[in-house]
Parts: C-alpha cells; structure tokens; sequence
C-alpha cells in the first residue's frame, strides 16, 4: 500500500516535470480589424488546454501595410521573440526567406484546401505559410432602402453611383443629414491598391502588372475607371473617404448611414450582431462592373495564412500552432463567427457554416475567380509596386491630377523599378 502510493507520487511528478517541460511559451503576432483578435485568443485558449503550451499574442494595428513594415524590421534583425505570424496572402514571395518551409509538417492536410492558395502560398517548391482564410469582397447593400425606393441591385459602377446618389438625396431630404451613398477603402495603402485594382479589372484595364511581367497600368480604360471613382468622393463617398481603411467604412455603414459599402466578408458577421444599427437590413452581393471592352465584375484576392519564423526558439511546438490555426476545427469556427471565408473546401458544404453565413454559397466561386493582385510577377518589389500604384491613385482621388497623368507617371516609375527584369 504504502509503496503503492509512493509509486503513484512519484510517478504523478515525473509526469508534472515531463509536461512542465514540454510545454513553449510561444508568441504570435496578428492585426487587429473588428473582433479578429478576441476570437484569434479564444482559439489560443483551446491550443492551451490541449497542448499544455502558452500563446501570448502581440496586437498590430489593422492595416497590413504597416504590419509589414513591422515585419520586414523583425525579421531582417533575425527577431526571436516572434514565432508565429499572421500573413498576408501576397507577402509570401517577399518573406519566403524568413520562414520555415511548412511542406512536410502539413503534408497530411494540404490536400484539404483549394490548390490555388497552396499554390499562392509556395515559393520555389517552399511553402512558406498555411492558410487560416481567404478573403474576396463584397457590395454591401441596403435592402430596406432598395426596396423603399424600388431599386434594383446595382450590376454596373453607374448604376451603383446613381442609386446612391438618388436614395442618399432622398434620405437627407427626409432629415437623415447624415446619410452617404458610398463607402469604401480609400486610404493611402494597400486596401486601396485592391479596391482601385477592382475598378481598372472590372472596366477591362488589366491587372497594373500582368502574370507575364507586362506593365499594363497606362491604358484609357484604367483611366477611365479611376477618374469614375474620384466623382465620388465628396458626392456620394464623404471626403473623408481618403482616410478610410476597412474599419472607418465598416464604421459608416455599420451605424446604418450608406446604402452601399465595398468591403471584406469579415464585416457581415458584425453588421448582422445584435449591437448593429443595420442587422437584418442588408445583404451582399458581387462588386458591380464596368464598361467597355473585357468589362466584368472583379473582385481582389486576398486573405491571411500563418508563417513559422525561423528564429523560433521552438519551431516545433510552433509549428503545430500554425498547423492548429489552419485546421478545420478553427476555420468552421471562423466561418460561423467571423464570417471569414474558409480555405478548406469541404466547409462550403457545412451545414452550420451556411446558415451562419447563407452568403458563401456563392462566394466559393467569387474567390476562385478573384484577381490576385501583381505579387507573383513582381516577387519581392511587389510592395514598391503596390505603394507606387496606391499613391498614384489616392492623388487622382485627391484632384492632384487627372488619372491619365499619374498613370503616365506610374507606368514610368515602375518601368525604372522593374529594370531589366523582376
Ligand atoms: C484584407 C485582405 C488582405 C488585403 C487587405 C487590404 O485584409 O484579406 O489580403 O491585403 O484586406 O487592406
């Protein structure tokens, strides 16, 4: 008996010592945009219980060009104090060099997700990051108002500013002054580059810089589609749209004062809570498109994977950690809580996702056919790319020349970038 109990002591600490031992302190870094954060940690509270690890979690602010300004320092100093990163699906070929290549740890699972982010995730035979989500935006609209007024769903950029224009008019005159027609990502970074890629994609202007390495930006159709979008600030988009990211538009709309908002599927789990001044009132549809020749709706590709930095002091423990954020477990969690579209295939067809968010039915065909923006061909300039085409437009947004100008100007510019080569 009384060896009995000291065995079991005795064996309960070696176990205590061994778990002890085993468990990391690892850290992550993620941005912040609505309540990705709070249910990034309620996800790390379930890896805790069963790994018996701790994940403390570094905040970043929400826009991913300043996320990766901060990442490049980290990780050109060899930063050890960060393991695991939340990353931008066009910074793989920039960051290749600072992760671990994940090809053999989620050998069992990369069959489960769309082959495209796979793909979009490995450089030179590396796979740089594991997808968390994927992300291809939306034209948000007012249903109530579009019914009061007798409106269809805009499928064209005109017809989108008309209807604004008409039903923000009426609005005020009925005593909302503060009403818009339009909001969307107008800042200088790189949500502009995706919203502004939108409107040149859709109006048959190309891709800024195409897949063979072609720089197609100077063309009248691009043109033609940026000039459209600087009618509208100050008309139906109120001039403080210049500073809009994601969370500023989301912020208009959400305290119901625009009939219509471009922005990502995170924003329509949160305009549907029951905090939201327009739950119940709206529902999304495809980004309208252009005119003119090649014309069609476009939507840009983005989303977030998670990289394992190689100076982790405990790449293995972090490795699972990326593995977990990636799994199918977290990602339906995703879909139904933050409306985040999934990567793995098979979530499509789940029951709870589709009644959480009855929209990703028809946006698994959106992503598949979204526009990636120019990192692939542009490698590891394509940030410089992405800032030269963003500056370019915010001017034409501002009245600091027309589109036709700053685009001559760009193309020039990223001529001189580009050299010989990519
Ligand atoms: C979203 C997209 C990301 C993009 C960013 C721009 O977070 O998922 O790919 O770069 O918006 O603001």
């Amino acid at each position: 008996m009384k060896i009995n109990k000291l065995l079991v002591g005795l064996l309960t600490s070696v176990t205590l010592v061994a778990s002890v031992a085993q468990a990391a302190e690892l850290s992550m870094v993620s941005g912040d945009t609505g309540t990705g954060l709070a249910f990034l940690r309620s996800q790390l509270d379930k890896f805790e219980a069963e790994t018996g690890n701790t994940v403390t979690v570094v905040p970043m602010p929400s826009s991913t060009s300043d996320q990766f300004g901060q990442y490049k320092l980290w990780l050109a100093a060899g930063n050890s104090d960060i393991d695991v990163y939340q990353t931008d699906v066009i910074w793989a070929p920039q960051l290749a060099d600072q992760f671990l290549d994940l090809t053999d740890a989620a050998k069992d699972v990369v069959g489960q997700h769309f082959p495209s982010i796979i793909e979009s995730q490995t450089v030179d035979g590396k796979l740089v990051a594991l997808p968390a989500f994927t992300d291809a935006p939306a034209l948000f609209y007012r249903k109530d108002l579009l019914d009061k007024y007798s409106k269809p769903i805009p499928t064209t950029w005109d017809e989108m500013a008309a209807t604004a224009k008409e039903i923000m008019d009426a609005e005020r005159t009925a005593g909302n002054a503060e009403m818009y027609g339009f909001v969307f990502q107008g800042n200088a970074y790189e949500g502009l580059t995706c919203n502004a890629l939108e409107w040149v994609k859709s109006n048959g202007g190309g891709q800024i810089v195409e897949a063979d390495g072609t720089i197609s930006i100077n063309n009248p159709q691009a043109a033609a589609a940026i000039e459209r979008a600087a009618s509208w600030i100050g008309t139906i988009a109120p001039e403080g749209n210049l500073a809009y990211q994601e969370e500023e538009s989301r912020g208009v709309w959400q305290l119901g004062n625009s009939v219509f908002m471009r922005n990502w599927p995170y924003a329509y789990a949160l305009g549907a809570g029951d905090d939201s001044a327009v739950k119940g009132l709206f529902d999304v549809a495809p980004l309208p498109a252009g005119d003119g020749e090649g014309s069609g709706s476009a939507a840009t590709l983005g989303g977030w994977n998670v990289a394992v930095s190689k100076y982790s002091s405990d790449p293995e423990e972090a490795i699972k950690l990326a593995l977990y954020l990636s799994s199918t477990e977290v990602q339906k969690e995703r879909a139904i809580n933050q409306s985040n579209l999934p990567t793995i295939e098979a979530l499509y067809d789940d029951a709870d996702v589709l009644a959480a968010s009855p929209f990703m039915a028809n946006w698994k065909e959106i992503f598949q056919n979204a526009v990636p923006r120019p990192s692939a061909p542009t490698k590891i300039k394509y940030n410089e790319v992405s800032s030269l085409f963003w500056s370019a437009v915010h001017s034409t947004l501002s009245g600091n020349g027309t589109a036709a100008e700053n685009l001559e100007g760009l193309e020039a510019d990223l001529t001189d970038l580009k050299g010989d080569a990519w």
